[in-house]
């Protein structure tokens, strides 16, 4: 059975006691839903790919509580200090250097010598960080594949009786999993996400190279096919054709809308539900078409979620 755990102090205590015993706890960010393992036993970091059903090659995300902690498993050079000063806690993932005596799990990076960190700004992230006192390693908490969890009745839908808890804290105010950076020398955006480019590039005083093809899957949600709904997917659409579900965004108006008022950060907060209600109403077999959304700032990052959903599936 998996349990549902009140934002309380004895939540944060359940869940931290389970985190340390190598049991899964699905736990809320700013992002997304995160599905935390001890990212030092081998144990509980193979249970994370088998609840999942994630290639075992797809490495997963260390969570920490501060730069300190972060400094302890990895090496942090120029570029990383900077982005880490600007925009930690928050919705940025930075792909470093692992150090030898991290005592991470080699199942967390995959045999990678670089392990991604991130720092999470949301509350109760941030307490059970400090109360079980490790690093946790956490995809989102989905099936491999599926659409990311936003809520913790997400959690439940996919995961549920795989897991062993879920830490409730109400929806998640970005709605987008966090920006993939590798920061040095040169820094290499990996996976557009909750921190847009713009601020990315203006902390850093230069443009970043751009990663992650998704014929290589080194890195992010880079398999193609992704975050897919059970109904097919359109883009560009500017009015529904017979028996599809329109999702509006601006001016577009469909039978659900990203924004209404065209805003992008709200768009992203509400991508992944309006995904997950979208595909309900379309039913079994059915379509789903999404409005143009302009590629900037988190519209980027929505593309991108909104072309991995439309892809060809495997
Ligand atoms: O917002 C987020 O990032 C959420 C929350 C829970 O923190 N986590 C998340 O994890 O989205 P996940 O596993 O769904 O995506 C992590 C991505 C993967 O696509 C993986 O390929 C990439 O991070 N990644 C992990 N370690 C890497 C490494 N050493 N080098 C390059 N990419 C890496
Ligand atoms: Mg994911």
């Amino acid at each position: 059975m998996t349990d549902t755990l009140e934002p309380d102090d004895a939540g944060i205590a359940k869940a931290a006691g389970l985190l340390g015993a190598g049991q899964l706890v699905a736990f809320p960010t700013e992002t997304v839903y995160g599905l935390g393992a001890d990212a030092r036993s081998d144990l509980a970091v193979a249970k994370v790919y088998e609840a999942k059903g994630r290639p075992s090659f797809n490495p997963l995300i260390v969570h920490l509580p501060d730069l300190a902690a972060v400094e302890a498993i990895a090496i942090v050079g120029p570029n990383a200090r900077a982005l880490a000063g600007a925009f930690w806690p928050g919705p940025l993932t930075l792909v470093l250097p692992l150090r030898a005596d991290a005592g991470i799990s080699p199942l967390v990076s995959a045999g990678l010598t670089t392990v991604a960190v991130r720092v999470p700004e949301h509350a109760l992230a941030q307490r059970l960080l400090r109360a079980f006192g490790g690093p946790v390693a956490a995809p989102s908490a989905n099936p491999s594949g599926r659409v990311s969890p936003t809520r913790a009745s997400h959690v439940l839908e996919g995961l549920s009786g795989r897991i062993a808890a879920v830490l409730d804290g109400g929806p998640c105010a970005v709605g987008l999993e966090s920006t993939i950076v590798l920061p040095d020398p040169d820094p290499v955006l990996l996976r557009p996400g909750g921190l847009p480019l713009e601020a990315l590039e203006a902390a850093l005083g230069g443009p970043l190279g751009m990663g992650g093809d998704a014929d290589k899957p080194t890195s992010p949600g880079q398999l193609m096919s992704h975050y897919a709904p059970a109904a097919g997917v359109r883009l560009e659409a500017t009015q529904a054709r017979v028996g599809e579900i329109l999702v509006g965004f601006g001016p577009v108006k469909g039978a659900l809308t990203l924004s209404e008022s065209g805003d992008l950060v709200e768009a992203a907060a509400h991508l992944f539900q309006t995904l997950r209600e979208a595909d309900r109403l379309a039913g079994p077999g059915g379509h789903i078409a999404f409005a143009p959304v302009p590629e900037t700032g988190l519209g980027r990052a929505i593309n991108d979620r909104l072309r991995r959903a439309a892809a060809p599936r495997p």
